[in-house]
């Protein structure tokens, strides 16, 4: 008798949906004109969402539950509730990708492209990185308002440490280092979520942000090792002081209402699979209140490609016992009656993740009625998309993040006078696409490079060179060098592009791929005066030869900057803007790539020859330090004296007199939540900025180790900020320390220690000493 009734209904709805695509309202529950939906606790907002969640799931079936467990859950008709799609994408904007992808043939055809996340990550702003997850938060809602989505659980941030340089998804993330990783995962989130700049959760979710991909996730492909088949062999240490500690803050700071479990194992277990790191750390240690959602496929993968389950019905029990809520893909759907059947997964189970699942449906508004008649979001609509407010955003984050990595004898900014004629050379000079990265949607608008230098300079030549970044087919350099000896000045865009580095790909090599190299410096060598060198590419790229030839005077990193990125850099190229964005990850040379893309260790190993990862435990050289970053204006930066900051310290007494004492250091556990709380101390520091050109400039404040030993690392950025001066002006920059948060390292066992005696913060050269004791 259902079964026809909802042969029926899904029969009228067919008749019905050429309308439905074209109306503007989103799929919501609880239509108040549905006289059932009075008779539903699961509808009523005046209880608590809990408690409507498990009406809701109480309702179900076996087999209605069955199907909501996939990332395409279907209706049930009978209680009035829409199918919806939990894989949307919002990595730098709303995105394509994803089953639940946003249609963009509706009202709203194109969304803000904010530059992709590692250049965000060199502006070293967090106000920037809040303003963007709220932009995209905005977009998302007027999308879902316009029925233009199907959901509004977006699969951002990508917060895993950019640990090898060769990694594909690298340029996903805020660079290497976990103190920004932490700080942009916090924020983003609460933009995307609605939630205040400092933080305090929100009821009503505007949309919902996702932290991936936990944990140890990045390698893709290299070599016979997939991302499906790795396993991460992580220490306790490491684990406790760089894979962990983004995830934690996304979720303890951020509120994120999303996770994600990774492909690759950790130490022989599936993330997915995995009940300490899922349930016991996520749930119970981190408070984290949200769903977990597989990646594409992730419990297929613990069946076919590693091998750790025996069955499909393993892999499911596996992963709805450990606390997985919803799988991408169809696998648990399918698999989940013959699991119950086998008594390896209990219904118990499945009302668990159900609950989790329809209690972020309700937080977002989705069972109360016609989301677009709420006060709070319904009211965003297709103007707030790409408005201009976000398109200023967009501009604002690349000009900040761009960073200049040479100019010697202020070849840079160019002077309009002095340059009547101007080549432009290289593959990624006039290519739309490549701006945006990869999980992107439709931009606002898109000027190329060489579109924007032709707006300045009326004599712009153009030679791509080769076809693409491969830089090996189509290949011109006899007209390059023949343009570049006639014209003023030469710019040439160079880099990677998506075919180099992506998700699926990681690199083999740092060196600019093909006949780039022998472009560059033959075109170098035959123009006029020193040529620019405008490098697009998420990761590092070892450029050597070009930061000791002296026919190159300048280089620039533009990330992929997004849709705002042509008229960005030739901002900075004619000095209407000072560039001072710092690299956010090492940037090593291509003998680095000897070492296995698979060994997650990240101290080095004198042993072995292992030289270890990024800037805190790299013992080789570089060819760019993290940090690092030019500007067209000298700064200064100084610790302000206690006389003039009375507050500031340069003795922290622990004052701990029960706790269990090593004779060296302390455990933070030990040291308690309220004692660490007491031991905060502000610290100041001046920065100024001696002209020419007003600016702005990221602080970093880093603590060195006197020693490395016992895997300490050699400095760790412990605080940033993002400071605009004028030419002259000094500023004055505050830091809280906490010395239980900043002075501590963790021990080989996976424990926060403090350790006594001498702590150095640092801020470029500058050093500042404070001692730790009873
Ligand atoms: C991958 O290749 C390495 C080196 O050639 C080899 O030692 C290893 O056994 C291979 N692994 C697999 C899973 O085939
Ligand atoms: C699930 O079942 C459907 C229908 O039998 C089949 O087409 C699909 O390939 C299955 N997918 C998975 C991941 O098992
Ligand atoms: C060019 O290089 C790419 C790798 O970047 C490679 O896939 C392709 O086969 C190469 N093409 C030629 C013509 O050598
Ligand atoms: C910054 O200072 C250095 C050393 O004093 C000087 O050589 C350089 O020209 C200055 N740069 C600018 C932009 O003023």
């Amino acid at each position: 008798m259902r079964a026809h009734r909802e042969t029926l209904l899904l029969f009228s709805l067919l008749i019905l949906s050429p309308l439905l695509a074209l109306s503007t309202t989103p799929p919501f529950s609880c239509d108040p004109s549905d006289p059932s939906s009075k008779n539903y606790a699961f509808c009523n907002t005046k209880l608590p969402v809990a408690q409507r969640a498990q009406d809701l799931v109480s309702r179900l079936t076996v087999d209605e539950k069955i199907q909501q467990l996939g990332d395409i859950a279907p209706a049930i008709p009978r209680l009035g509730v829409p199918a919806y799609q939990w894989w949307s994408e919002a990595l730098h904007g709303v995105a394509y990708g994803g089953r639940g992808s946003a249609d963009y043939t509706g009202t709203i055809k194109s969304v803000t492209s904010f530059p992709q996340v590692i250049l965000t990550g060199a502006t070293f702003n967090p106000q920037l990185w809040y303003k963007i997850g709220e932009a995209i938060g905005t977009e998302a809602r007027a999308i879902y308002n316009s029925g233009q989505l199907q959901g509004l659980t977006f699969w951002a941030p990508n917060i895993n440490i950019y640990r090898d340089p060769r990694w594909g998804r690298g340029q996903e993330t805020p660079g290497e280092d976990p103190l920004t990783t932490s700080t942009y995962a916090a924020l983003f989130v609460r933009g995307v979520q609605g939630d205040s700049y400092k933080g305090n959760g929100v009821a009503l979710l505007k949309a919902s942000a996702c932290c991936k991909h936990f944990t140890a996730y990045d390698l893709e492909r290299w070599g016979n090792v997939t991302r499906f088949t790795f396993n991460a062999v992580v220490t306790a240490q490491d684990l406790e002081d760089t894979y962990q500690p983004p995830f934690k803050s996304c979720v303890e700071e951020g509120h994120a209402s999303g996770m994600m479990c990774s492909y690759n194992e950790v130490n022989g277990v599936p993330p997915c699979g995995d009940y300490n790191l899922l349930t016991k750390i996520a749930r119970k240690e981190w408070k984290f209140y949200g769903y977990i959602t597989s990646d594409c496929d992730a419990v297929e993968v613990m069946k076919s490609s590693s091998g750790y389950a025996k069955t499909p019905e393993d892999a499911v029990a596996y992963a709805l016992k450990a606390g997985m809520d919803v799988n991408c893909g169809f696998y648990v759907q399918n698999y989940s009656a013959s699991a119950l059947q086998q008594g390896k997964l209990k219904e118990a189970d499945m009302d668990r993740a159900l609950r989790n699942l329809f209690t972020v449906r309700m937080r977002l508004g989705l069972f109360n009625g016609n989301p677009t008649r709420y006060k709070k979001y319904g009211s965003i609509g297709p103007n707030q998309v790409c408005s201009q407010e976000h398109q200023n955003l967009a501009m604002e984050t690349a000009l900040q993040g761009i960073v200049l990595l040479k100019n010697t004898d202020n070849l840079l900014p160019l002077a309009k006078p002095q340059c009547s004629s101007l080549a432009v050379i290289g593959p990624n000079a006039d290519n739309a696409e490549l701006l945006v990265g990869n999980y992107h949607g439709p931009p606002c608008f898109n000027i190329t490079p060489l579109a924007a230098l032709q707006g300045y300079i009326k004599d712009t030549r153009y030679v791509a060179g080769c076809s693409d970044a491969a830089c090996n087919t189509s290949i011109t350099i006899d007209q390059a060098v023949q343009v570049a000896s006639t014209v003023d000045n030469v710019i040439l865009f160079m880099g990677l592009d998506q075919n180099q580095e992506r998700e699926d790909l990681d690199r083999y090599s740092l060196l600019l791929p093909g006949a780039q190299q022998d472009l560059i410096t033959s075109v170098a060598k035959a123009a006029k005066k020193p040529v620019i060198l405008v490098l697009l590419c998420g990761g590092p790229v070892d450029v050597s030869f070009a930061k000791s030839d002296p026919k190159i005077g300048a280089i620039l990193w533009a990330g992929y900057p997004g849709q705002a990125g042509g008229p960005a850099i030739a901002q900075i190229l004619f000095g209407e803007h000072n560039p001072g964005g710092k690299l956010p990850l090492t940037w090593y040379p291509q003998d680095f790539t000897r070492i296995p893309m698979t060994d997650m260790n990240m101290r080095a190993n004198p042993a072995t020859g292992y030289p270890g990862r990024t800037y805190r435990f790299y013992k080789g050289e570089t060819v760019f330090q993290f940090g690092y970053g030019l500007s067209y204006s000298n700064y200064s930066h100084k610790f302000i004296s206690k006389t003039e900051n009375p507050n500031m310290k340069t003795t922290v007494n622990l004052q701990v007199t029960k706790i269990a004492r090593n004779s060296n250091y302390y455990h933070v556990d030990e040291i308690g939540v309220d004692a660490c709380d007491k031991l905060k101390f502000p610290t100041t520091v001046r920065v100024q900025n001696h002209g020419p050109m007003e600016g702005r400039q990221p602080v970093l404040l880093f603590l060195r180790w006197p020693t490395e030993t016992n895997g300490r690392p050699a400095k760790q950025l412990v605080g940033f900020n993002s400071v605009h001066l004028k030419a002259g002006e000094a500023a004055h920059i505050e830091f809280a320390v906490s010395p239980c948060e900043h002075f501590s390292r963790v021990t080989e066992e996976g424990k926060r220690v403090i350790d006594k005696g001498s702590h150095l913060l640092m801020v470029e050269e500058e050093e500042l000493e404070i001692s730790v004791m009873d």
